[in-house]
């Protein structure tokens, strides 16, 4: 792999796709801050300096329908290196990365996930991570409840070391697909909970108890088992 730093850009998932489209592959594109960075369902992600904004892409040699588990990959190599930092932090199905306070989740890491195939092969994935690293909770947007590492430790962490960390913990991952859903249940806040989830045609509400390849939530709800693939979860209790 090659690593393309920048100071500032404005997406490093907009940099790692143009890569894509000029057949590159193997790179992972590094910022200190974005001025667009961009998140799940069209949101702006705020990117100031201090943090880690990063891009990975690659030609995994895959069927589309297998995809989301580098989702997963990406949210359990993110959630090792921010144990190993000392932050104790969990993931909320499919890959939010949360530190919980009370009754309360913070969100520490977005995880945005572009791809093209064709003929229903993977032809390139580009993994965006954000990580609020060294960066003041206060100056982020209030919705997202935000939280840093820097935050949660009282003290900045070693960026380098952290990313050096997260990409060997992907890179691992990525090539053991089969290993993902296990390190995922290891981290995972979503299970044994009751949860709504919203997906674009429905709502399915009951407990949280399993996931499954490449990446679907098993609730078991008052009418039977349901399986739901994507869509916004809530924890209820
Ligand atoms: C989310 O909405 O939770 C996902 C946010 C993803 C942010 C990362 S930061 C690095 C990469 N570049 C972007 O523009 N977005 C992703």
């Amino acid at each position: 792999f090659s690593v393309e730093y920048h100071d500032s850009i404005p997406s490093t998932n907009a940099r790692a796709r143009d890569l894509a489209g000029e057949g590159t592959s193997n790179v992972v594109v590094l910022a200190d801050e974005q001025t667009g960075g961009r998140g799940r369902l069209d949101r702006d992600w705020h990117s100031p300096s201090g943090g880690v904004w990063l891009s990975v892409l690659f030609r995994p040699d895959v069927p589309m329908a297998h995809a989301p588990v580098f989702t997963l990959a990406a949210a359990v190599a993110v959630t090792r290196a921010a144990r190993e930092a000392g932050v104790e932090a969990g993931i909320k199905w499919p890959n939010d990365v949360l530190v919980r306070h009370g009754d309360t989740e913070r969100k520490l890491v977005g995880i945005l996930t572009e791809m093209e195939g064709e003929a229903d092969r993977v032809s390139w994935v580009v993994v965006g991570i954000g990580v609020n690293a060294n960066v003041d909770p206060a100056d982020l947007p209030d919705e997202a409840n935000p939280t840093s590492l820097s935050a949660e430790r009282g003290e900045p962490v070693d960026r380098r070391l952290f990313t050096q960390r997260l990409l060997e913990e992907f890179h691992a991952l990525r090539q053991d697909p089969e290993s993902v859903l296990d390190a995922w249940r290891e981290y995972a806040t979503t299970l044994g909970k009751q949860v709504r989830v919203e997906t674009p045609s429905r709502t399915v509400e009951g407990e949280a108890v399993d996931i499954q390849f490449p990446g679907a939530l098993v609730i078991e709800t008052e009418s039977g088992t349901e399986i739901v693939s994507a869509g916004d979860c809530e924890h209820l209790r």
